[in-house]
């Protein structure tokens, strides 16, 4: 961290790559559309980039199964080779990390330190994934005598993935790195909100040594070149990270083009349950944090916060009394200090404003913010309190994507469990305890897949991501994501 402190932001910085990325080389798109990067700190327009469609995609994924051709140099590269590219990957983004992070910052408006986090937390998922090419190996199978069977991991080919713009450098990241580490060629599509970061991979990926057509990225919007990635005859596989209801689509898209593989990292609405032993400062400040980091942009944030009876009361009182505080820390990314940004865009603004009316309307008593954070231009809401929440309510079913906690009472474990299972979602959820039984009890008992004890959003590039329910469909990171970038291949051999 105090190294992180150290790295300043560039002054002014230039924005140099605005282009769709094709067969190494940066180009125009074909129709000559472009579409506007916005500051949602400062509201104003950054860049203008091109705009990828169908056309441009049938290009790049060209390009791309080109790359995955039979003797081709990415396919007959030794995995340690391969490796190499990878780590030389993450040095770059390392040496270049402020201004990758200053770009992060001006395109999605989250604060210098946490965009410099994401980088280094990427550059140890690249490193991961390195060290993981020259180890993917198959198992011998019992057989009958007179045969020898084996199974070996093929790349699945082609690869769309499809990102988010609440961290737009990290999910390219952690998609891509999955991509080179079992051999197969990539088509990315970042998002039309923040394509900034994902466009400068293009020169990384030069200088870290990938045949041309190994990564390409066509920004454009969801339902043209997005759809034209989930719905191409001639991808394999699509890795996408976004809304449940677009999940659905992709999932759809597959059936009825080609039946590509499918992961899908959805939404959530995850629980954290505040035990009766808990230890209530740590438990107050870690389930907030766990509701505002990313201003509450996060499908992993905790933001149904049931907690026992006994303890209800202090809690709420504690928890308003930080985000009071907390207010301080909300404000201008490039601060020092801050912690905090706006939210991604006016939609997104709107939406967060719309569920908080809904909170008071129901019945839910408003404990702190709920209003436009005053004095700041930008999409700044004020970190906000729910208490008295119950679980019909929207605050409590819908996910806000906000800076919004939302408190809930409960009376027994058993109770507490059943209620955090009663939802759609399924991705995250953690238990504040110290009562060893219980801890393993509720972490046994939660649908989802992710549960932390006394922790919360921890994350390495070995925990598998991913949900249950409508949270997704697989998982990324570890040896379970990179999986499904494979195919398994059966070899039987008569002696
Ligand atoms: P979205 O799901 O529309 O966007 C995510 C990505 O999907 C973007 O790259 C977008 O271009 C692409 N996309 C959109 N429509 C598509 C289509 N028909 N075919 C293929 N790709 C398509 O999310 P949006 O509208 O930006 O945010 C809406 C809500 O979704 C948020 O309020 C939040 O609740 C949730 N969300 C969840 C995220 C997560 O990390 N799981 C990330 C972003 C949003
Ligand atoms: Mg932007």
């Amino acid at each position: 961290m105090e190294a992180l402190l150290a790295i300043k932001p560039i002054r002014n910085p230039e924005i140099k790559r605005t282009q769709l990325f094709i067969n190494n080389e940066y180009v125009d798109c074909v129709s000559g559309k472009t579409f506007e990067s916005v500051n949602p700190a400062t509201e104003e327009t950054i860049c203008m980039v091109q705009e990828g469609d169908k056309a441009d995609v049938d290009k790049a994924v060209a390009a791309a199964r080109a790359a995955m051709k039979r003797n081709s140099p990415w396919r007959k590269m030794n995995p340690a080779d391969r490796g190499k590219i990878i780590g030389k990957f993450a040095d770059i983004m390392e040496r270049d990390c402020a201004m990758i992070g200053t770009v992060e910052v001006i395109d999605n408006g989250k604060p210098f330190l946490m965009a410099l986090l994401d980088i280094f937390n990427c550059a140890n998922i690249f490193r991961y994934y390195a060290g993981y090419c020259d180890k993917i190996e198959g198992r011998t199978l019992a057989m009958e005598d007179g045969k020898m069977g084996f199974t070996k991991y093929d790349p699945v080919g082609v690869v769309g993935a499809i990102t988010p713009w609440n961290y737009p450098f990290a999910m390219s990241c952690v998609k891509l790195a999955q991509c080179m580490c079992a051999g197969n060629a990539v088509v990315m599509k970042p998002p039309e909100l923040t394509p900034l970061t994902t466009l400068l991979m293009g020169d990384m990926a030069i200088e870290a040594g990938f045949p041309p057509g190994v990564v390409n990225i066509i920004p454009g919007y969801g339902p043209t070149a997005g759809a034209a990635i989930s719905e191409h005859p001639d991808i394999n596989k699509i890795a996408f990270t976004g809304s449940t209801e677009v999940g659905h689509i992709i999932q759809s898209a597959s059936g009825t083009s080609n039946l590509k593989r499918v992961t899908l990292e959805l939404g959530g609405k995850s629980a954290v349950i505040i035990g009766k032993t808990a230890d209530l400062d740590k438990a107050v400040s870690m389930a907030q944090d766990a509701c505002f980091v990313n201003s509450g942009q996060l499908c992993l944030a905790l933001t149904r916060t049931f907690v026992h009876e006994d303890i209800y009361d202090e809690f709420v009182r504690k928890s308003t009394e930080l985000a009071t505080k907390t207010r301080e820390k909300f404000g201008d990314p490039f601060t020092p200090g801050i912690l905090y940004g706006p939210q991604i865009d006016r939609v997104q603004f709107d939406k967060i404003m719309d569920l908080i009316e809904s909170g008071k309307k129901e019945g839910a008593k408003l404990e702190c913010g709920g209003k436009r954070l005053n004095g700041k231009k930008g999409f700044f809401i004020e970190p906000t309190v729910f208490s008295n929440v119950q679980d019909h309510m929207r605050i409590a079913k819908e996910e806000i994507f906000g800076p919004v906690q939302q408190i809930i009472k409960f009376s027994s474990i058993e109770e507490a469990i059943d209620r955090a299972n009663n939802s759609t979602y399924g991705l995250a959820a953690a238990i504040f305890t110290n009562d060893l039984s219980e801890a393993l009890y509720v972490a046994n008992a939660l649908e989802s897949g992710h549960v932390w004890v006394n922790d919360i959003l921890a994350l390495t590039p070995n925990t598998p991501f991913g949900g249950y329910k409508q949270s997704g469909i697989g998982r990324e990171l570890g040896w379970e994501g990179l999986l499904s970038y494979l195919e398994v291949k059966t070899v039987i051999i008569k002696i």
